[in-house]
């Protein structure tokens, strides 16, 4: 199992570049199940998750193929015939985002059986809001042996209000209602930049959607759909952890190959702790931080408002500023695992229900240290990069499932990380700097 060693001390600086978003590219990706022609998707990121989704639809009957020509990552998908409208447990139980494939599998095959999903550990994570929204449309929906049945002949249109925001919950009714017949009026959606980019897709492939990025989505039904080219965005929150590492490591950093304005929640919380940032292009962000950082509260929200995703990665910045910082968790319960090895390399945090205290600044002493989940990975790499001596953190294949390369390309601004497969005992730095 790999591990990452990271010394920490260097401040980053230079030009690091992102990837495409893994939540835009999912979603799209599923989206090729609802037509028999090719869908061709660019900016594709090198993560297990895509790698996870390619088997998923490949067992069903798809042809996935990947080109990476070193710049750009291509897929090109077909769905034309499916002979399997299963989403199997083995495949999908390392990725909650499998419930992606149910509602498209239904609108164009009339039948899904999906294993109840598995994924990050971060509270239940239920899909009932997804289910709801597909008995709306008249879907039979049964559910045994830890599968869920979805049959209808033809989806309807129908008026759906979502109890809760989600995300993948907006995505899989999106991609539901694009075949069924008449008229969706979706509200209270989500409104994430990746919900934007799938129904992009959509538009392209001949669907009819109004409204994504807004809480209210008009679909109108079309018979049939044709295949597309879609270039995926940005992967916001892989450049928020770029723009904090810049900060945390007092480093002069510019995250280039992103969307400045899927940032906006992120970047002014920096500039709220004291760092400096600007937009330098349409496509690139730097961030500066001289000085000390300060406390400053976070509350995660839906977008536009702080991603959960980023809040881990919040953290251990908060560890390093001066004061009090309140560490807010409003999405998921469940998502303070990165807390106990924070405090093991010496943060100061105490949690209580879905707040978190987080005192600095605490000097943070190297430590070997365990990675839960997809974010509290990155979380564990920043405080790594400001400890004193050298970490070892054990579990990275989580953090391969959502970051395309990090040790690479943090290496690429002045990191010490190196990706070992076993710890080589009294390893020096210069063996791997
Ligand atoms: C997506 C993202 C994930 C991000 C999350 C919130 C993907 C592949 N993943 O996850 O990285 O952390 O959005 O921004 O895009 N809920 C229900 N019933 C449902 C569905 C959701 O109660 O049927 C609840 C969840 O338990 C959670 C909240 O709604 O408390 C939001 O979850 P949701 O937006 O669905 O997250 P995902 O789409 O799974």
């Amino acid at each position: 199992m790999d591990k990452f060693l990271v010394t920490g001390g260097t401040p980053l600086v230079g030009t690091i570049r992102v990837s495409g978003a893994k939540n835009a590219a999912l979603p799209c990706m599923a989206a090729a199940i609802l037509t028999e022609d090719e869908v061709i998707l660019e900016n594709i990121p090198h993560v297990r998750d895509i790698d996870t989704e390619r088997r998923l639809l490949a067992s069903m009957g798809g042809e996935v193929d990947i080109f990476d020509d070193g710049t750009n990552r291509t897929t090109r998908i077909c769905c034309a015939t499916l002979s399997d409208p299963v989403a199997k447990y083995e495949i999908v139980k390392t990725m909650r985002a499998s419930s992606l494939v149910l509602g498209p599998l239904v609108a164009r095959t009339g039948l899904a059986r999906v294993a109840m999903p598995g994924g990050c550990a971060i509270g239940g994570r239920p899909i009932d809001l997804h289910l709801k929204g597909l008995e709306k449309m008249g879907a039979v929906i049964t559910q045994e042996h830890g599968y869920i049945e979805a049959r209808a002949e033809r989806l309807l249109g129908a008026h759906i209000v979502f109890d809760k925001i989600t995300v993948t919950g907006t995505e899989d009714l999106l991609m539901a209602a694009v075949l069924a017949e008449g008229e969706t009026l979706m509200e209270n959606c989500a409104r994430e930049p990746e919900v934007v980019d799938l129904a992009g897709l959509l538009n392209a492939m001949g669907a009819k959607i109004e409204g994504a990025g807004t809480p209210t989505i008009r679909v109108r039904g079309v018979a049939r759909l044709k295949g597309a080219r879609h270039r995926i965005c940005p992967d916001r929150i892989e450049a928020g952890t770029f723009l904090i590492a810049g900060a945390i490591t007092g480093g002069d950093l510019t995250v280039a190959g992103c969307n400045p304005r899927h940032l906006g929640a992120v970047m002014s919380k920096l500039e709220e702790t004291g760092a400096r940032v600007d937009i330098l292009r349409p496509d690139a962000v730097r961030v500066q931080a001289e000085g000390a950082l300060k406390a400053a509260d976070v509350s995660t929200e839906e977008y536009p408002g702080f991603p959960t995703d980023m809040q881990a990665q919040y953290m251990a910045l908060a560890t390093q500023a001066d004061g009090v910082s309140m560490v807010k968790e409003n999405i998921f319960e469940n998502r303070f695992m990165h807390v106990q090895e924070l405090v093991r390399m010496g943060a100061n945090i105490k949690v209580d229900g879905r707040v978190a205290t987080v005192r600095g600044r605490t000097p943070l002493s190297a430590a070997s240290v365990m990675c839960s989940d997809l974010r509290a990975s990155a979380s564990l790499v920043l405080a790594a990069l400001v400890a004193d001596g050298q970490s070892v953190l054990d579990r990275v294949y989580h953090m391969d499932r959502g970051y395309e390369r990090i040790e690479e390309k943090l290496r690429g601004v002045g990191a010490k990380i190196a990706r070992v497969s076993h710890v080589p005992a009294g390893v020096a730095e210069e063996a791997y700097a």
